[in-house]
């Protein structure tokens, strides 16, 4: 798949633009502060329905104007499609081929992105929370029907967080949680289950691309970290000891007013060579494991849908050493749409195959 075309009006700094990208490389090139990020975003959010940098739309218009819209020509199997966002902030319209959707995860399934940035090291370094988000984007893009369960999930949780207060705090008597634990658990087994799934594939990959880049010397593992205590993956397990973990600890979750266990509350760890590279590893040992779990995903994405999604990689190029640029190169080899964002094209010698360039100054672009 790719992405051959793009319009924006009024996205972030943009005005508006037009732009036919290379099926291959593009490079977008330009000072600190002038697009280079906007314009992944809007790529981002033609794939997702939503930003990687943010969860308020409205920041997404340009300022002193009431809208944004946005346009993607996609190729795909031979064929074309029309992807548009109109968003008035809080509304948000989302086309495909001129047919409105009735939800923002009809979105999946179109276009498929990685996108790798510098912020992407605190997937190693960062809190639980950053993992889980990796996981649940990760999974969302293959699978409308996660999403859903998340959104569903996500309503449940603030129910049920409510009703613990009020028990706390009102008397409320607490069998009325029963018919919120029922749906918190059959949601959540369902999300941990497409976890756990997912985690073995991507630890697999990821392993094989850390021994890669390293020439064999670290062996990276990505575990499901969860308080249930699984001994399998099997969906009655789960479910059970979600129930029992939820009696267990029903006290201190009415004593603290929130939901302890569950999905929300799970990480992944990462192992390398037996040791967490979260608190042990080097700087230059996270980066690689986090370049290895971008690679991964990339596979993982070709494994579940056929195709291999769009690479974006904002301002990670010239942070890579030598050795890690060229491993991502070989990956990327011919296969993958990728566009590269830098302040300076000093490593443009080492793209042998075509690309187009694009010169960004203040939302406006130059392609050169
Ligand atoms: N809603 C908006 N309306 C207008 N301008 C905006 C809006 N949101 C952000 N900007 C501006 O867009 C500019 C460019 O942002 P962007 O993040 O794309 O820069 P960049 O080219 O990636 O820079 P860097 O190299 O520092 O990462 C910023 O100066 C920011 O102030
Ligand atoms: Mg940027």
């Amino acid at each position: 798949m790719f992405l051959s075309q793009l319009y924006l009006r009024n996205f972030r700094n943009y005005n508006h633009e037009h732009l036919s990208f290379n099926q291959d490389l593009n490079l977008i090139i330009g000072a600190n502060a002038q697009g280079k990020t906007n314009l992944l975003e809007a790529i981002y959010l033609l794939g997702t329905g939503s930003s990687h940098r943010t969860n308020i739309d409205s920041e997404l218009i340009k300022w002193n104007e009431d809208k944004f819209y946005l346009k993607g020509e996609l190729i795909k199997d031979n064929q074309k499609y029309q992807l548009e966002i109109n968003s008035k902030g809080r509304s948000k319209e989302i086309k495909v081929n001129s047919n409105k959707l009735q939800r923002v995860s009809d979105l999946v399934g179109y276009l498929n992105i990685v996108i790798f940035s510098p912020e992407d090291l605190n997937l190693v370094k960062g809190s639980p929370s950053r993992r889980r988000k990796f996981i649940n984007l990760e999974i969302s893009q293959v699978s409308s029907y996660y999403k859903h369960l998340l959104t569903e999930y996500r309503k449940v949780l603030k129910q049920r967080n409510n009703l613990l207060k009020e028990i706390r705090d009102n008397n409320t008597p607490q069998h009325m949680l029963q018919v919120w634990d029922q749906q918190l658990v059959d949601l959540g087994s369902k999300i941990i289950k497409r976890r756990l799934e997912a985690l073995d594939k991507l630890s697999i990959l990821s392993k094989l691309m850390q021994r890669k880049i390293t020439d064999g010397k670290e062996t990276l593992i990505l575990k499901y970290d969860t308080k249930l205590q699984l001994t399998s993956d099997s969906k009655e397990e789960i479910k059970e000891k979600f129930s029992q973990s939820l009696k267990k600890y029903r006290r201190q979750e009415i004593e603290h007013g929130v939901t302890k266990i569950g999905p929300h509350r799970d990480d992944i760890s990462l192992l390398v060579n037996d040791i967490n590279i979260r608190k042990f590893g080097s700087q230059g040992q996270q980066r690689t494991t986090a370049l290895a779990i971008k690679l991964a995903e990339l596979e993982f994405m070709k494994a579940e849908i056929g195709e291999y999604p769009l690479l974006l990689l904002d301002d990670v190029f010239s942070e890579l050493d030598n050795q890690r640029q060229i491993q991502l190169l070989q990956n990327i080899q011919n296969k993958i749409q990728t566009f590269i964002t830098t302040t300076h094209l000093d490593y443009r010698q080492s793209f042998d195959k075509e690309y187009k360039f694009f010169k960004i100054k203040s939302g406006s672009v130059t392609e050169g």
